[in-house]
């Protein structure tokens, strides 16, 4: 996706519309990039609407920062879940998590007299991570509900999680935020933004000084790195892995080659926004 002014604010103006129709807002985020990849324009697009948070591809995370971020999200007021889409059995979770933060507002409507109260949500998220998984994952029964509410266009669908959880069958796509260079790096090596807008070689050496620091192991693992090796520069480090890996001097293919891996899980688990210290607890 290629986002262009226009573009922006149409998106924007179609993601407002539609939040108007939901009682909670499913914010998905990678779990390798928790705060990287989240929308601090949901909020003012939502209404202040409550949010659950999603940090989707846990099993591509650091578990343990996954946790800590949840913990971070705890305090800052914000209730995030980790989940993997892949793992239907953990996709419950949404609508137990969703019924906890509205239960206030579904005890009102009981209390009106409304027996069964429907939760209606959307999902939105920055490109690829994984909204329409989770939505395909979400309506496994494949009961769609065709919006026939007011404001609903005639082909808005409702997906019919359970009896009572429905989600709007589009998700929003949201910008990714560009405010920092090394965001825009995190979100290239995971998938976020289209590989026409960054340079492979920033990315990567932005990721080899992040692995060297904290997960030399995984690079040792998955490209026979040695100790003198993670000692180089990472530009150093480039040339030296390019030339193990048999690419003579094509520099670039590592680099792309390092990016994929990284996209896959062959490097590993890890996750790439620090934790901030108030956190970590004692470790
Ligand atoms: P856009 O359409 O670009 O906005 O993407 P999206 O947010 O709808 O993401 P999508 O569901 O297409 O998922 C992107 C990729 O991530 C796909 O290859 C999925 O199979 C993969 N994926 C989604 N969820 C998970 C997850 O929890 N774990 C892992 N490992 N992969 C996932």
């Amino acid at each position: 996706i290629q986002w262009y002014p226009g573009h922006m604010a149409k998106a924007q103006k179609q993601i407002k519309e539609r939040l108007k129709l939901v009682d909670i807002i499913l914010e998905i985020v990678d779990a390798r990039v928790p705060e990287s990849s989240i929308n601090p324009m949901i909020q003012e697009l939502g209404q202040n609407k409550p949010v659950l948070l999603i940090l989707n591809k846990a099993d591509m995370a650091d578990a343990q920062k996954t946790q800590q971020w949840i913990e971070t999200f705890k305090k800052r007021g914000i209730t995030a879940i980790a989940l993997d889409a892949q793992h239907k059995a953990k996709l419950p979770m949404i609508e137990k998590v969703a019924q906890e933060i509205l239960a206030d507002k579904l005890a009102k409507k009981r209390a009106k007299g409304i027996r069964n109260p429907v939760i209606r949500a959307m999902c939105v998220g920055v490109p690829n991570v994984g909204k329409s998984t989770i939505l395909n994952r979400l309506m496994h029964k494949n009961i769609a509900v065709t919006g026939n509410r007011p404001g609903v266009t005639k082909n808005q669908q409702w997906l019919k999680a359970s009896e009572r959880f429905e989600v709007l069958d589009t998700p929003g796509v949201l910008w990714p935020k560009f405010d920092d260079p090394a965001v825009g790096n995190k979100l290239a090596l995971t998938g976020a933004i289209s590989d026409v807008v960054y340079h492979a070689d920033d990315v990567v050496v932005f990721a080899l000084d992040y692995f060297k620091q904290f997960y030399p192991n995984q690079l040792r693992k998955t490209y026979q790195a040695t100790d003198a090796d993670l000692e180089q520069s990472s530009p150093e480090l480039i040339m030296i892995l390019t030339k193990r890996l048999g690419f003579k001097e094509d520099y670039d293919r590592f680099c792309i080659k390092f990016i994929n891996d990284a996209r896959q899980g062959k490097l590993g688990r890890f996750t790439l926004d620090p934790v901030p210290a108030e956190a970590k607890g004692n470790d």
